[in-house]
């Protein structure tokens, strides 16, 4: 039995279609959730629900009994997330779980990051895993293409995109297609013990995301470039809460020194074809 965690998600449900689509009957396929009102469509496809919370142990003990392999989907909360990770693996090892795939972050090998607050947990937990004795496999997960909105901001169309990622490089990738390579992990053959980048095969400034929004838009969307300290102030002074300015204040200086431009990518291996350009990608979501 597979089971997914984060199930009520993006990633997690989209894993989940492409299971279904691969022909995973539902009855092998379980689903983690913590509030059962956010089952909805799952449940009429026939998915089993386990009651699970991160932050209980004891609940995701009961909720891996007779689980092979887990899609273990990282926690969003950056003060607890290592805690949390703990009892998920703790979780799997007390019921000798066969296979653990986990969405770690992919980004240079570098000692300097401007995320330790994400990288800080996912590479203590994949080393967890990694020395666990359990078969592992981890798929090093690029940005999301779908979290560009966040950066970009909604009026990018009247004032331009104001972002600290400077000249860096990104290789953004559609987080559904992300979850269908982490079903092809689950559902395939020879993964074990693996770790994956999952990424586009291209790297994308935000000087080409401008130009590719103005050529979809028919309209001239300039970059603009500010350090991450100007554009922090700029979008508090604007309103914008001061831990969400840091938060993307971060990931933009993290871009500007190209700790996630790392030219490697596994996508193409795993799924059978190259993971969408961005340009298709950009068209489908604002081409509308
Ligand atoms: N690579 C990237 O660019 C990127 C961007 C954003 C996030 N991420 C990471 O990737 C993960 C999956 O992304 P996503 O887009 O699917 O996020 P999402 O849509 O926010 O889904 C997160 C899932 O985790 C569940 N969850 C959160 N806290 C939990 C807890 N304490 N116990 C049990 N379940 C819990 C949520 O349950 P509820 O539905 O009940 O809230 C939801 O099902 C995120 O959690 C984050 O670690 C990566």
């Amino acid at each position: 039995m597979i089971l997914v965690t984060g199930a009520t998600g993006h990633f997690g449900n989209a894993a989940i279609q492409t299971l279904l689509k691969k022909g995973i009957p539902a009855s092998e396929i379980t689903a983690l959730v913590r509030d059962e009102k956010k089952t909805g469509d799952l449940k009429n496809q026939g998915i089993t629900f386990k009651m699970g919370n991160y932050d209980d142990y004891e609940s995701l003990e009961k909720a891996f009994e007779g689980v092979d392999k887990l899609l273990f989907i990282s926690s969003n909360d950056p003060e607890h997330g290592l805690d949390q990770h703990k009892n998920v693996l703790n979780a799997a090892k007390k019921n000798n779980v066969g296979h653990i795939v986990y969405t770690s972050q992919e980004t240079r090998n570098g000692k300097h990051t401007s995320i330790p607050f994400v990288i800080g947990i996912h590479k203590a937990t994949a080393d967890l895993i990694i020395n666990s004795g359990i078969t592992y496999t981890i798929l090093n997960n690029t940005l999301y293409a779908d979290s560009i909105d966040k950066f970009i901001g909604e009026n990018y169309l009247e004032t331009g995109i104001f972002f600290p990622a400077g000249d860096g490089k990104i290789p953004f990738m559609p987080r559904a297609e992300m979850a269908e390579a982490a079903a092809e992990v689950l559902a395939g053959t020879g993964h074990e013990h693996k770790i994956y980048s999952i990424a586009g095969e291209k790297a994308y400034s935000f000087d080409d995301i401008a130009e590719l929004l103005s050529a979809i838009k028919g309209k001239k969307i300039t970059y603009h470039k500010p350090d991450a300290n100007t554009f922090i102030d700029t979008v508090v002074n604007a309103g914008v809460p001061k831990e969400l300015a840091s938060f993307l204040g971060s990931f933009g200086d993290g871009m500007a020194n190209g700790e996630f431009d790392t030219q490697r990518s596994d996508v193409k291996h795993l799924i059978g074809r190259k993971p969408m350009e961005l340009e298709e990608f950009l068209k489908i979501t604002y081409g509308k």
